[in-house]
């Protein structure tokens, strides 16, 4: 029998999409130490879509990566409920998966956001929730009275 499919899953069409974006936002990537372009594109619960590029600086430290580039872009716009972000790095075909600080980023607004990857072998592209990709994470619940116990 068929597995039943959850009511907020991600559509295959809807992925692809949302990968498309992010290597369309992966062209405006301002990555000229690394030469390591990284696009995202972030999608609200709402339908909208927020895409966004790595910014790096002659201080390197200073660099943004592209998943917080479109956060910082979607929450300064009002919207703080995420369904998906696709991240694509500098080949379209190789996975490129968010680093740590991206997924605590990430994680703030919720431990469902799929996270959708290429698979690297030319197939269907990877999808999983970012409590999957960040175990045991440090969250927002973790800072109220009940978290502690957790
Ligand atoms: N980068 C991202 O934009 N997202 C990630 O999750 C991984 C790393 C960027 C940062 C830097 O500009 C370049 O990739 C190389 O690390």
């Amino acid at each position: 029998m068929d597995e039943p499919i959850p009511p907020n899953a991600l559509p295959p069409e809807m992925a692809e999409m949302l990968l498309r974006m992010a290597r369309e936002a992966r062209g405006h990537a301002y990555a000229p130490y690394s030469r390591f372009p990284v696009g995202a594109a972030l999608l609200t619960q709402a339908g909208e879509i927020y895409t966004g590029c790595n910014i790096e600086n002659a201080s390197f430290g200073l660099t943004i990566c592209a998943e917080r580039t479109a956060v910082a872009k979607a929450v300064s716009e009002g919207a703080r409920s995420f369904r998906a972000i696709a991240v694509v790095g500098p080949q379209d075909e190789l996975p490129c998966s968010p680093c740590g600080s991206c997924r605590q980023v990430l994680y703030e607004f919720g431990p469902e956001l799929q996270v959708i990857t290429p698979s690297g072998e030319g197939g269907e592209p990877q999808v999983e929730p970012i409590a999957t990709l960040l175990p045991r994470a440090f969250g927002p619940a973790r800072l109220q009275p009940t978290g502690m116990r957790e």
